[in-house]
């Protein structure tokens, strides 16, 4: 898949800049409401505990706060955070090195935690559950297993898949907290915080602009950010306004609702091929020659959250909107549109 602008997985070399505009604390994290408020009050409850905080899991699609909010945890209690995921834990050595290495307070992190073996993911039940690590020395009928003691340490998992993680993985969480994504204000509200730590001055039009165009997702507003800078300096003498975003979406081909080519792409193909729908997820891959995943994980969250497809027992459907967005007249047959 060749690189997209609007990629909410962070593109190669991205790391440094989400980590420079990264939020450090609770209180300069933008939006998700609900989620601030409890991870504050069982951040303080475990303080005055002079507890470890209890096992959290986050999930939610790509590029909204997931890794931020673990760091955020690590940081508002004190603790080391050591940072792993689950295609990278390859042996059940890998994680029982890790576990060994922990001291008391560490938060560890996992990320991309549905990816992560069952029988790696099955050190995790005691380890979670009663901080210990059950080894299993030897072989066959002269087998055995030794019970180490771990310190209490706190998991943090993240997952765009809370439906692929195991039940008794999930179970084991104290608390679950879903991602949505953001709203128009709590958008222009991260746009400006990263234009000011990237030293940019931007006024209230210009960073709306480009919050509606980012797919109310935060890492992509920070990116399209950026790509606005660049065509501002080069085409737009300097000025970052809001001419400067008008032109930096043009020569990205991404449209008014945040849409690229890809989507179009898929919302074209539905229509035009599969009239308009139902069609399953891994036909729709087939036919755009991308990965059934990347479907799931990127396209369909956001389309879904726009209203421009919807979810039916038989598969996916556009919707009337779709048709209206994309200058398709109305299907004649309407019943299955919403
Ligand atoms: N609530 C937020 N407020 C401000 N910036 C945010 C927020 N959530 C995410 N970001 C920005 O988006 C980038 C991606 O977030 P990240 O936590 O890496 O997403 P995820 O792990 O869910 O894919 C971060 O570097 C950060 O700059
Ligand atoms: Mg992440």
């Amino acid at each position: 898949m060749e690189e997209r602008v609007i990629e909410p997985q962070a593109l190669e070399g991205e790391e440094k800049i989400d980590l420079s505009l990264r939020p450090k604390t609770l209180a300069e994290f933008i939006g998700q409401p609900v989620v601030k408020d409890n991870l504050s009050i069982f951040l303080e409850a475990a303080k005055k505990r002079n507890e470890a905080c209890e096992h959290v899991l986050f999930y939610g699609p790509p590029g909204l706060g997931k890794t931020t909010l673990a760091h955020v945890i690590a940081r508002e209690m004190e603790a080391n955070i050591r940072i792993t995921s689950g295609p990278a834990l390859e042996r059940v050595g890998d994680l029982a090195a890790i576990l060994t290495n922990l001291d008391d307070g560490d938060v560890l992190f996992i990320d991309e935690i549905h990816r992560m073996n069952r029988n790696i993911e099955e050190v995790l039940y005691p380890a979670m559950e009663d901080y210990a690590l059950d080894l299993v020395i030897g072989k066959g009928p002269s087998a055995r297993t030794l019970r180490l003691d771990l310190k209490r340490f706190t998991l943090i998992g993240a997952t765009t898949r809370l439906s692929l993680l195991s039940s008794p993985l999930r179970d084991r969480f104290g608390s679950i907290f879903h991602l949505d994504f953001y709203g128009p204000d709590e958008m222009t509200a991260i746009v400006k915080r990263s234009a000011s730590l990237l030293e940019l001055a931007v006024d209230e039009p210009t960073a709306f602009s480009i919050a509606t165009r980012a797919r109310k997702t935060p890492r992509i507003a920070n990116r399209l950010l950026r790509r606005v800078r660049d065509f501002a300096e080069v085409r737009n003498d300097g000025l970052f306004n809001e001419q400067a975003v008008i032109g930096a979406l043009k020569a990205l081909n991404i449209d008014d609702k945040g849409l690229d080519d890809t989507d179009r792409r898929a919302l074209k193909l539905i229509i035009e091929k599969f009239n308009g729908g139902p069609v399953g997820l891994s036909t729709l891959a087939a036919a755009m020659a991308e990965e059934t995943d990347t479907l799931e994980d990127v396209l369909e969250p956001f389309l879904l959250q726009e209203g421009l497809i919807a979810r039916t027992p038989r598969g996916r459907v556009v919707t009337r909107q779709a048709y209206d967005h994309l200058g398709y007249p109305p299907p004649e047959n309407t019943d299955t549109l919403f």
